[in-house]
Order: structure tokens, then C-alpha cells, then sequence
């Protein structure tokens, strides 16, 4: 082979290895589709509104629909009974636990029952597409679960949806200032990037802009747990929240058509902080078999079938 058909071949395969990185790139960059191809599967489980601690009626005020999405993890448990009891003690409230997952977990069953809290327990899991995305949509999938009951399925759709997530803290004074919510209203979430908090500016008793570390290019840069919608809005539209990381809060209100005017700054005028994303830390669970066999003709084997059951543990 001549000198030039060598380097024309070398020229070629450069350009062929170009061209493959250039595709590479390209399609790796692309937008992954924020919208399902297909409907998700949601199990409906259980819904306890009325026979445990009965809905009042008579109680004029509009009632709380608190959106919860969660997944199995050695933390879930001890999340879900920490906001468990804090949801508890609202009255006029509905706690919707979605679970991310193909059915609903018997331990997660159980724990809503114990709780003698208006309840609705839904499972839908996250489809496969997004697992595999560098920004996972997380709790997406349940939350869009939440809205579709609400529409199709809520024996009373007049109230306020809440998004709050099962790791984060929340005081019950703010549930009670956001259950009148008209539209939409805002208040500041504490423990969110670099400011530690995000919160809407407010001027005059108007929402005039953002405070909060990550702007970009969002319309309404808030915190999942940073605003509630009065269901009027949910009904009347068909909109649901994008699998978007990142852009969850900022797409579904965009959806709603809401105007800044219309936002209603709760918190004494967005000064206080009445609601954290607090984080826990994660754990692995341990495999108890080798502990639970020296450890016979004691408590120990109960314990770990125990852990086991609510997630903490493998034997
Ligand atoms: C932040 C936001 O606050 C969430 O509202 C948002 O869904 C999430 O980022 C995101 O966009 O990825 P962060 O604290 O980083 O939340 O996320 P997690 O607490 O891990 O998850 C948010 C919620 O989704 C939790 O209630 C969690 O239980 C649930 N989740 C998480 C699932 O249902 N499935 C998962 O695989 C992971
Ligand atoms: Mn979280």
C-alpha cells in the first residue's frame, strides 16, 4: 500500500472516530422526554377518610390534602412516623402516602391504620425510563398519582393540596395559615442550598421576585415544599407535574397559568421559616443472620425479623 493510501485511510477513520463522538455527544445531550409515552400503572390500596377519625362536616374549613411520596429504604419508617404524628395532631387534614413502588408495602399499610389519620394510600412506581437519567425525577410518578385521585377520585375535591415530602420537617402553624389558600400560595422552605433557605421576595404584601440559590432559567424557583394550590386550580386543569429533575414545582405552576399577582405570601409576609428539607442521613441495612445465630434463646432473633420487616434490616 502507497504512503497516501495510508494516510488517506488514517484521514478517513479520524473522521469516521469524529463523527461517532459528535453522535455520541449529540444524542447523549438531548433532552430526555419529561413527558410519559404511556400512562404509569397506580395501585390504589386504601383509602380511610371517613370511618376512623371522621371527616368533620360541619368543620367549615377547607380540608388538607398533604401529598406525601415515599420508597422503601432503612430510613423510611422512622421518617413516616415522625411526620405520621405531626400530621396527626391537624385536624380537617387527608395524608396521601404514594408509594414508589409496583404495590403498597404491608409495614407502610399498617403504620397509616395505627395512625387513626384520614388517609389514602396509593403505590406508583417511577417507570423504568427515568431510573437510568443523571437526574432522577424523584417522588414524580407518586405525586401525579396523588393529583389523578384527586381529580377522579376524591369524594370532596374542595380543599388544598400540599407537597411534602416524607423526609422533611414542618410546623403545624404553617398547615393551618395554608389550608385558605385561594390559589397559590408561597412561603419560604429552610435548609435549601447555598442560602439555606429559598423564598419568594415579597414587597408591599406582593410577591415580587425570588430569593433562592437556584434561579436559572425557572419562572417560579421554589422548593417542592414551598407552595400550596387550592384544589379549584387542580380540577381545573389537567395538568401534571413533569418528570423533569429539577423543574418539577417550576413546569406544574407554570401549568396552573398562575400570575405573581395571585400569589398569596403566607409566614407573616415570607419572614419566618415554618418548614425545612431536612435530610437524613443514609444508611445500608445490615445482614443480622451470623449476629441472630450467636445470639440464641433471646430477643434478638424477634428484633432483626423485625427490622427486616420494616426495611432496616436483611437475615
Ligand atoms: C428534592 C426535592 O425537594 C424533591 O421534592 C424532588 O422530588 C427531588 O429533589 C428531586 O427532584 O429529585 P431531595 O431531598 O433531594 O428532594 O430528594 P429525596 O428526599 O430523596 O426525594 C424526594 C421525595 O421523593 C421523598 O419524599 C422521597 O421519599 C421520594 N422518593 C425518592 C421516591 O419516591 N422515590 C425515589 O426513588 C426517591
Ligand atoms: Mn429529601
Amino acid at each position: 500500500m502507497s504512503y497516501l493510501k495510508i494516510s488517506v485511510m488514517k484521514y478517513l477513520l479520524a473522521l469516521l472516530c469524529i463523527i461517532g463522538i459528535l453522535a455520541m455527544v449529540l444524542t447523549k445531550s438531548k433532552s430526555p422526554p419529561y413527558e410519559p409515552g404511556h400512562i404509569e400503572k397506580t395501585v390504589k390500596c386504601k383509602s380511610d377518610l371517613m370511618e376512623r377519625r371522621q371527616l368533620p362536616t360541619a368543620d367549615p374549613r377547607p380540608v388538607l390534602y398533604v401529598v406525601t411520596p415515599t420508597y422503601r429504604r432503612v430510613e423510611q419508617v422512622a421518617e413516616l412516623t415522625r411526620l405520621g404524628q405531626t400530621l396527626l395532631t391537624v385536624p380537617h387534614l387527608v395524608w396521601m402516602v404514594v408509594e414508589d413502588a409496583d404495590a403498597c408495602s404491608p409495614h407502610v399499610a399498617a403504620l397509616l391504620d395505627r395512625l387513626g389519620i384520614p388517609y389514602v394510600h396509593l403505590a406508583s412506581a417511577m417507570p423504568a425510563q427515568y431510573r437510568s437519567e443523571r437526574y432522577v425525577p424523584r417522588g414524580v410518578s407518586n405525586r401525579r398519582a396523588a393529583m389523578t385521585w384527586l381529580r377522579d377520585q376524591s369524594p370532596q375535591p374542595t380543599g388544598v393540596m400540599y407537597f411534602l415530602d416524607d423526609d422533611n420537617t414542618i410546623d403545624i402553624r404553617l398547615l393551618e395559615q395554608m389550608r385558605h389558600t385561594k390559589k397559590v400560595s408561597m412561603f419560604p422552605v429552610g435548609l435549601v442550598a447555598d442560602y439555606l433557605v429559598s423564598s419568594p421576595i415579597v414587597q408591599e404584601g406582593r410577591v415580587t421576585g425570588w430569593f433562592d440559590g437556584w434561579i436559572v432559567d425557572r419562572q417560579f424557583p421554589v422548593d417542592m415544599a414551598g407552595f400550596a394550590v387550592n384544589l379549584s386550580l387542580v380540577m381545573a386543569s389537567d395538568a401534571l407535574m413533569p418528570y423533569h429533575a429539577g423543574y418539577e414545582e417550576d413546569k406544574l405552576l407554570r401549568a396552573f397559568g398562575i400570575t405573581m399577582d395571585e400569589i398569596e405570601p403566607l409566614a407573616n409576609q415570607c419572614t419566618e421559616i415554618l418548614v425545612w428539607h431536612t435530610k437524613t442521613k443514609k444508611n445500608q441495612p445490615p445482614s443480622l443472620r451470623r449476629e441472630v445465630a450467636s445470639h440464641p434463646n433471646s430477643n434478638i432473633a424477634a428484633l432483626a425479623e423485625n427490622m427486616e420487616r420494616i426495611a432496616m434490616a436483611t437475615t
